[in-house]
């Protein structure tokens, strides 16, 4: 709904596993669209590959295989209209930040599972990802440049916009 919204042509994803909201975003952004999407487990990469090309979306996405924090830093600037932050809490962090620099001048960043099952809220989260959740969002509360909404739905949703 949010790719609708916005009207989504390019669209990232941090975290494929085996596909489905990659597929979700490619239907919406249409056939002329295009979506690339980022997957570090080779096990995952490869069912997600199948299920483009079961379901006839392997033209307009593009998955790269291999950790988010070394790919982000190769992609184009302003580019992607819509960004979806889906994989390695622990660096959620730094992740955003590199995302920053690619979204294009209407674009949305979504950052999913924000609250980390509650654990991003305590003082002291008991978990990794927890802890990563909590940094993002402590560094993003201050942020004065950017439009910011955090969504409490499922497990938190923080997504941020230019202003
Ligand atoms: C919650 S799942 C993604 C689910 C998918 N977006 C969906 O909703 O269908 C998180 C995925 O991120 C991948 N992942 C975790 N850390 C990553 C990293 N640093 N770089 C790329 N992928 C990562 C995991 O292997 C896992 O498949």
């Amino acid at each position: 709904m949010i790719a609708h919204l916005v009207g989504a042509r390019t669209a990232l994803e941090i975290g494929t596993f085996i596909g489905n909201t990659t597929m979700h975003l490619a239907r919406m952004v249409g056939e002329a669209g295009y979506v690339t999407t980022i997957e570090c487990g080779h096990q995952f990469a490869d069912v997600a590959r199948k299920n483009f090309i079961r379901n006839g979306l392997n033209k307009r996405i593009t998955l790269l295989e291999g950790y988010a924090g070394n790919i982000l830093p190769t992609l184009g600037k302003s580019y992607y209209d819509l960004i979806f932050i889906d994989g390695g809490k622990q660096d959620y962090l730094d992740y955003t930040l590199k995302c920053e620099r690619l979204l294009s001048e209407r674009g949305v960043i979504i950052v999913d599972d924000v609250f980390f099952h509650g654990d991003a809220l305590n003082a002291k989260p008991q978990t990794a990802k927890g802890a990563g959740c909590k940094v993002l969002l402590d560094s993003y509360r201050n942020r004065e440049d950017l439009g910011k909404l955090l969504l409490p739905v499922g497990n938190g949703m923080l997504m941020l916009f230019r202003k």
